[in-house]
């Protein structure tokens, strides 16, 4: 039985690094296990120009210290007034490398997101000329839309006439749930890929609801019924280029997520690449975790592979309940739990 496993660095297609002295505590999780990580931008307020991204970055820079060798690629946030020239001027200046589409009032830190696509339709002709990716939070707001279908409604709605209308636009649908999005995104063309989390390879929605009200398995989109859980094993363990890893890493404060409105996210960076594996372990695909981690990503982003390799052994790891991130407590994704491999550098 294979007792370690060498790969290619891996990066993170999808993390909340937040700001401040939340940073400077969340920030080496991530730096610590992967080379680059595409960071979002729903800090408060929003980062919505090209100077405010820049800023962002040298912050987290700084957090990191002089002796880091992350890169933190940014991304910039759309609202209904965002201008095409700042998008392709950001883009031109290797400020951000792709820019989020936020639905209004779909999660944390949307409220100045897109209320129509149609509002930004400059915005993203543009960035389909210019190769410039949309990250996509795939999820409908509107109140009569269950929460458990707003991903598949949003494909429908939203997604699909879209590309439809720009097939070449280059997206990724990030963070999929449902075996909606697996299929949408396997039958799309190739500039259409998607971001799979650990917590939705691992959990569906019981995780959240049986037993209690279980506010460290709540984040957005919301975990679904179990046969969609099993195809996004599928997806990400299936050699499949168009699906990447994309922990959407969103540390909240433990008093902020066990409240009686708790803020969704989960926070998995500590111990992403151990959570991943235990996956690609069950679902007998070892050989395909470097693909998944460290391959389709840079490809699609048209980024150069990572050099550098990093050891995971099968010696396991013990989750602790509580993580002190330069002062904040926060309740790790499985907390409490030993996961059966250990990441060594
Ligand atoms: O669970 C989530 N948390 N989903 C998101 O889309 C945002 C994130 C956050 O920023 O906390
Ligand atoms: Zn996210």
């Amino acid at each position: 039985m294979t007792q370690t496993l060498t790969i290619r660095r891996p990066d993170d297609w999808h993390v909340h690094l937040r700001d401040g002295d939340l940073l400077t505590g969340v920030a080496p999780y991530t730096a610590r296990q992967f080379a680059r990580a595409i960071v979002m931008p729903n800090l408060a307020p929003p980062m919505t120009d090209v100077a405010g991204v820049a800023a962002y970055r040298d912050r987290i820079l700084a957090a990191l210290g002089p002796d880091s060798t992350f890169t933190p690629l940014m991304t910039l946030y759309l609202t209904d007034a965002t201008d095409p020239d700042e998008v392709a001027r950001g883009f031109a200046e290797q400020v951000f490398v792709a820019a989020k589409l936020y639905p209004a009032h779909a999660t944390t830190g949307s409220a100045h997101g897109v209320t129509d696509v149609a509002n930004i339709r400059g915005v993203l002709e543009r960035m389909a000329q210019i190769g410039m990716p949309l990250l996509v939070h795939g999820e409908v707001t509107h109140a009569e839309v269950d929460i458990f279908d707003r991903e598949a409604v949003f494909i429908d709605a939203v997604l699909a006439p879209l590309l439809r209308d720009l097939p070449e636009l280059k997206v990724v649908f990030e963070h999929v749930t449902t075996r909606e999005a697996v299929d949408f995104v396997l039958a799309s063309s190739a500039n259409v890929a998607a971001t799979i989390t650990p917590q939705h390879l691992h959990i569906n929605r019981n995780a959240m609801l049986v037993g209690g009200m279980r506010p460290h398995a709540y984040c957005l989109p919301v975990a679904k019924r179990e046969h969609h859980r099993l195809a996004l094993r599928s997806a990400a363990t299936g050699g499949s280029t168009k699906f990447f890893l994309g922990t959407d890493t969103a540390p909240h404060a433990r008093h902020l997520k066990e409240a009686a409105c708790g803020c969704a996210g989960l926070f998995n960076a500590p111990f992403a690449l151990e959570s991943y594996l235990a996956v690609f372990e069950e679902e007998g695909a070892l050989d395909r975790f470097e693909g998944f981690a460290s391959v389709n990503g840079p490809r699609f982003y048209g980024l150069p592979l990572n050099e550098e390799t990093v050891t995971l052994e099968r010696s396991g790891v013990q989750v602790p309940e509580l993580i002190d991130a330069n002062g904040t407590g926060i309740v790790p994704f499985h907390a409490g739990e030993r996961l059966n491999w250990r990441y060594l550098g």
